[in-house]
């Protein structure tokens, strides 16, 4: 396991020099909420936020001047215990919030001491005590008690999306499936694992070749299982880029209960957050720079000092794309488009030219990012919604699991799929800079909710819940299925207070 770096410190003749000048911020009158000063809240990245409050009770709504007085410390409660944790500065989102991460490499008993500072006064209810055990992500102590563990996580009630793709589902026949699924998507060449879940450890085997994606499948059920008791199950994954079932809930034979990543218009599989998002929220502050954290303290520069056009890089992954390029050679008063790697249309490198590779954090400073489908649904929507940029979405017959929550004209600006009225619709924006950046703030501010990586693992858990509670048999591990087993922790050791008697000494 890597080391963290040590926390970063301001230097302090650095705060008191900018602290003199003026106090724009009350640091007691500051806010500071989330799942993040909750101890049972066990997550790779721990985070909370802080909303910066004037003296006179005024929320702020951008940064205050200069380099931000917000810190944070955080330590054990107890000196005898030593615990490796990384805490980055405060993510400063532009709009006079913060959000805060810190990732522990060890569990603590004793708890955890949150230190909120705003030069050396503290914010909010600072100083913030989480009573141990304070578990780390690699800690497996799952809560046995879902519910709790869904309300400590303050889960939704309502996920639309899963109700809808359950709708096709009344009852899942596992025997059914374990005939008909090898024999539609069995195909070598394919990408489909078959899972089981039992008495919280996992066992899969592989039905096709092309299932290296699996690593991302693995890491979430391991790391949701570590958090709580998962139900027993049995389900195929297809971890390819194309949702596969297009059977009619109507039809007989019916549709089977596939899960994918990607959703479509003309499939019924039941999908998950996509292993990209999933993959950054595992890894955040660890392998992965672009995250659904990280992201929303690199939005780049204000709303009135972006670029006015609108922007794009990517793959030649679909036609489009490089209709794009060719729009923006004739257009480059309103669009810059480009693509930084030939695949699937070498032949066109020539004509369109190969743009240099760039930052993602970079794209912010554009004031319009146009979201071109990949080969499916494009995965870095998640990403260009949650910056401060309005985002103009080609009308697309695939999702992935939160787009059901936003709105044409209320979170972003629709485009045709053939791109005719995308100058259009980018001299729209120009036009009506006011409207295009409400839009931009709307589709940010519901993003930033819906995408909290917390928000993630409770739709994984409720996906998993669904499905176990139609499954019409018992989920058993097949001939040929393999145990996954949790990654070992020898850097830390952690005790798990609710390890309770094991069910044959009940
Ligand atoms: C101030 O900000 C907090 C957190 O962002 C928010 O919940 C609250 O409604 C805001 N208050 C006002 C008066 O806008
Ligand atoms: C816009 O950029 C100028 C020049 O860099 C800077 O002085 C100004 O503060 C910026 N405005 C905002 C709102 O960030
Ligand atoms: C683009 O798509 C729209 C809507 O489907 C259609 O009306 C229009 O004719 C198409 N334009 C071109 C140039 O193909």
């Amino acid at each position: 396991m890597r080391h963290p770096p040590p926390a970063l410190l301001l230097p302090l003749a650095l705060l008191v020099a900018a602290g003199a000048r003026e106090a724009p911020v009350s640091a007691r009158r500051s806010l500071a909420w989330g799942p993040g000063l909750q101890a049972a809240a066990v997550l790779p990245v721990r985070y909370f936020y802080l909303q910066a409050v004037s003296p006179e009770g005024r929320n702020l709504t951008r940064s205050p001047p200069g380099q931000t007085l917000f810190k944070v410390v955080v330590k054990s409660l107890s000196p005898k215990e030593l615990v490796r944790i990384h805490v980055p500065k405060p993510l400063d989102r532009n709009d006079g919030t913060f959000l805060v991460r810190y990732r522990m490499y060890d569990t603590v008993n004793e708890g955890l001491k949150i230190e909120v500072l705003y030069g050396d006064d503290h914010v909010a209810q600072s100083p913030y005590i989480l009573k141990g055990p304070v578990y780390h992500e690699y800690c497996v102590c799952p809560e046995e008690d879902p519910q709790a563990w869904q309300k400590t996580l303050s889960c939704p009630t309502q996920e639309p999306q899963i109700e809808e793709d359950f709708a096709s589902f009344p009852s899942i026949d596992l025997q059914h499936m374990l005939k008909e699924v090898p024999a539609r998507f069995g195909d070598e060449r394919g990408a489909v694992v078959h899972y089981t879940i039992l008495d919280n450890h996992i066992y899969r085997r592989s039905l096709g070749k092309y299932t290296d994606f699996k690593m991302f499948s693995d890491e979430i059920f391991l790391s949701l299982a570590r958090k709580v008791l998962l139900p027993d199950l049995e389900f195929y994954i297809n971890l390819g880029d194309w949702p596969l079932e297009h059977r009619k809930v109507n039809e007989t034979p019916g549709p089977i209960a596939l899960i994918s990543w990607c959703g479509s218009q003309d499939s019924r599989d039941i999908i998950l957050p996509t292993y990209d998002t999933t993959h950054s929220t595992l890894e955040a502050m660890r392998g992965v720079t672009n995250d659904l954290l990280s992201i929303q303290g690199n939005t780049g520069p204000s709303w009135i000092n972006k670029t006015e056009k609108a922007f794009f890089r990517g793959r030649d992954s679909r036609e489009e794309r490089l209709q794009l390029v060719q729009l923006s050679k004739e257009n480059p008063q309103l669009l810059d488009a480009g693509i930084t790697g030939y695949f699937f249309f070498q032949e066109k490198e020539k004509e369109l030219g190969k743009a240099k590779l760039m930052g993602f954090f970079d794209f912010f400073k554009f004031k319009y990012q146009v979201n071109v489908d990949g080969t499916v649904a494009a995965y870095r929507f998640p990403y260009l919604m949650l910056g401060d940029s309005l985002v103009l979405k080609q009308d697309s017959p695939y999702y992935e699991h939160f787009y059901g929550a936003l709105r044409p004209w209320k979170h972003y600006v629709p485009i045709q799929r053939n791109l005719s009225d995308l100058l259009e619709k980018v001299q729209w924006a120009k036009e009506n800079d006011e409207e295009a950046k409400q839009i931009a703030k709307e589709g940010q501010l519901t993003a930033r909710d819906l995408l909290q990586p917390h928000r993630l693992y409770c739709y994984y858990f409720r996906v998993l819940q669904k499905y176990a509670e139609r499954q019409s048999s018992k989920p058993e591990v097949r001939d040929g299925m393999e145990p996954v087993p949790q990654p070992g922790d020898d850097m830390s050791t952690c005790w798990c207070h609710r390890k309770k008697p094991s069910r044959e000494e009940l």
